[in-house]
């Protein structure tokens, strides 16, 4: 998008909190790959949509340093739980201590390990699934969560339109792969409906039929 027009929709929204504002700064001091952190707009988008939903039990794909983990448990039913799922064990002190700060920490149960092995050992019926870790992974993530996904619960998925490459078929990386085959596969899927917002790099909202 055009620079003054984001800065225009960052100049006409909330202003971002504070915790999420330094959360996202150290995450740019700190690691690679920076730019997988939500950010401010979809961060806003998220909360918006949970706090709509008023989930009960909310389950992450993908915490990375826990920035739509705060966003998304902003809208959890008083009692509920979000629990996060992150394959890379060094990444936890450091979403741990954002969770403290943002004073949600007794709200998020934070799971270190592969989310294929862990999501069949999961005991619960989830209102709301955020789909954002392996791109190659995507529809297997789907495939092993619906069956936990209350009827009329949602599922979102980030990245789908994966930076305009999924136009291109003829592709052989595997990620922007594994996005064309979740995005054929929710296209046919039938107890599901489904639409994508051209939100930051593509945000799929799935409603699973009640
Ligand atoms: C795009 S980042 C998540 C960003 C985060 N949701 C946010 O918005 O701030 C993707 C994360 O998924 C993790 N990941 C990749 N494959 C995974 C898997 N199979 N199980 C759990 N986490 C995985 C990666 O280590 C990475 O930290």
């Amino acid at each position: 998008m055009n620079r003054k027009l984001e800065q225009y929709l960052h100049e006409h929204s909330t202003p971002e909190d504070p915790v999420l504002e330094n959360l996202f700064r150290q995450t740019h001091l700190r690691f690679v790959n920076p730019n997988m952190a939500t950010g401010h707009l979809q961060g806003k988008f998220l909360e918006f949509i949970s706090l709509m939903i008023k989930p009960e039990n909310i389950l992450e794909i993908g915490t990375f340093t826990g920035y739509s983990a705060i966003c998304l448990v902003k809208g959890l039913k008083p009692g509920g739980k979000l629990i996060t799922i992150e394959l890379n064990d060094e990444l936890n002190t450091f979403s741990q201590s954002y969770f403290c700060r943002a004073g949600v920490e007794s709200k998020i149960t934070q799971i270190t390990g592969n989310a294929l092995d862990i999501i069949p050992q999961l005991d619960l019926i989830f209102d709301l699934v955020f789909i954002d870790g392996d791109k190659r992974e995507y529809a297997e993530y789907f495939r092993l969560i619906i069956d936990k996904v209350r009827p009329g619960g949602f599922i979102l998925a980030d990245n789908v339109l994966w930076g305009g490459k999924v136009l291109d078929n003829e592709t052989c990386d595997a990620q922007t792969r594994g996005v064309i085959e979740f995005n054929e596969m929710i296209k046919n899927e039938k107890n599901i409906e489904n639409v994508i917002l051209p939100v930051r790099d593509g945000l799929m909202l799935i409603r699973k039929k009640a």
